[in-house]
């Protein structure tokens, strides 16, 4: 678990203060916080509970039902594998599966080093690429297991370079 330092404290009160203390910015004070952080800590859903004096449980049950929002840390690339009926009449849950195999995580989890987070999605608008993973912002189209490591290894090498 990640702890709060006093700055960090500051930083979601300024976060907060900047919506007035409104109640009805909670999903954009959820927002913020998630654009800082990567993701939403729970010391900071406590924060904005008592600081908009909004129950824990309201807050915590919006910040559950977006897919905007995290409740764990995410890697520093986003892999999400297309398993929509294009993508996966041609082969993207093998494709899945290779690739939880090589980070050794399984959909939806991030890797120990927070490098790698796997996310399923379904139809990512390019089904005539199929089947279609994007690394980040970066489109990989007709992959395949064997693809997997190669893709990997271009992330990893584009990370030592900068
Ligand atoms: S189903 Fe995968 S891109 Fe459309």
């Amino acid at each position: 678990m990640i702890e709060k330092t006093t700055s960090e404290c500051a930083t979601v009160n300024k976060i907060i203060q900047g919506h007035s203390h409104e109640k009805s910015a909670l999903i954009a004070v959820l927002q913020e916080i998630e654009n800082s952080y990567g993701y939403l800590p729970e010391w900071t859903l406590r924060q904005v509970s008592e600081k908009l004096e909004v129950p824990l449980i309201q807050v915590y049950g919006v910040a559950s039902f977006y897919d905007a929002f995290h409740l764990t840390p995410r890697g520093k690339h986003i892999i999400r594998v297309c398993l929509g009926t294009a993508c996966y009449l041609r082969g993207s849950a093998w494709v899945l599966e290779a690739l939880e195999r090589e980070l050794g995580i399984k959909d939806g989890e991030t890797t120990p080093d927070l490098e790698f987070t796997i996310q399923s999605v379904r139809c990512l608008g390019a089904c005539a690429s199929a089947p279609v993973m994007i690394v980040d912002e970066k489109y990989f189209d007709k992959m395949t297991p064997t693809k997997i490591k190669s893709v990997l290894k271009r992330v990893r090498g584009k990370n030592e370079k900068s």
